[in-house]
């Protein structure tokens, strides 16, 4: 089912990022040093891609990170939206605010026309739901759909009768290879400040099990987890893209398969017909982790 990429790994550019940044408390110039991509993902002929970042709104320098190595690795791996895992606005929620932790953050994915698809956090206020630029028009859960794969945004914050019913509903008609859900909150995951949350765990897992979801991206603890597989589904945590709880999993837990608390990070998806290639980035650029998945309902 899963062999890893290491075979893959190779150094397809360097891709310079050296932009002056003028300090506000002096004069000096900020050179950045060449950012050293290194891509494990095939990057195949009319493939899916997209990156997936959570727990963002921060407007921290962190936050700036990420989306500037973002940004490099795009220039190796041209992905076309960005999944976003909800707490997109911690604190208030003004237009400034979705400008300082948001848009200008990613202004230059933004400007190269790269969407973004959110979910709601617990911090999360509705009205983020009518923010053009999180493509969720004015749902709080939704579905859209790329080539073969579905994509399905729900909001765990209130996993309601309502909500829940959509999703049966939707799921039970839909002849995607593919249905990925994402949201904030994780069924599974090995962080000491909120881990596993185990009550949404039992009302979406048996859906997620019944009508064929592949793979299911959360948040909400400030690290990144890949999960071993739960009743054949792929869980990751991708929960530092603007904030980090640094040493935050527990060791050698039974849930882990792989998991970084010491950076943020983002991550980068390429679907290659039943194939499912990932790969894990921090700030810096390090790869965290890579692999690929086959799609568990289909025959070899
Ligand atoms: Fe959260």
């Amino acid at each position: 089912m899963k062999r890893f990429l290491s075979l893959f790994v190779l150094v397809v550019g360097l891709v310079s990022t050296s932009t002056s940044q003028s300090l506000t408390n002096n004069s000096k110039t900020v050179v950045k040093s060449a950012t050293l991509v290194k891509l494990a993902l095939p990057i195949k002929d009319g493939s899916l891609r997209f990156a997936v970042i959570g727990d963002t709104g921060s407007g921290s320098v962190g936050q700036r990170d990420v989306a500037n190595m973002m940004l490099s690795y795009r220039q190796a791996f041209p992905f076309d939206f960005v999944l976003m895992m909800g707490d997109n606005m911690y604190g208030s929620e003004t237009p400034k605010d979705f400008e300082k932790k948001f848009s200008d953050v990613y202004k230059p994915l933004l400007d190269a026309k790269v969407k973004f698809y959110a979910a709601l956090g617990n911090h999360d206020l509705p009205l983020q739901t009518n923010y053009e630029r999180f493509n969720m028009n004015g749902k709080e859960y939704y579905r859209f759909k790329k080539g073969n794969v579905a994509f399905y945004a729900l909001n765990s914050t209130y996993m309601d009768k309502k909500q829940i019913k959509w999703m049966e509903d939707e799921l039970a008609s839909d002849t995607s290879e593919w249905k990925i859900c994402f949201f904030h909150h994780p069924p599974y995951s090995s962080a000491k400040k909120h881990g596993s949350d185990k009550q949404l765990r039992e009302i979406v897992e048996p859906i997620f099990v019944k009508y064929g979801v592949n793979v299911v991206l959360t948040g909400h603890d400030h690290v990144y987890e890949r999960i071993k597989p739960q009743k054949g589904i792929y869980y990751f945590v991708s929960g530092a893209g603007g904030q980090l709880r640094s040493g935050d999993v527990k060791k050698d837990s039974p849930l882990t398969d792989k998991a970084f608390d010491r950076d943020m990070h983002f991550m980068l998806f390429e679907v290659v017909g039943d194939q499912l290639y990932f790969q894990a980035i921090s700030r810096t650029g390090e790869t965290i982790d890579a692999g690929v998945f086959a799609n568990q309902r289909r025959k070899k």
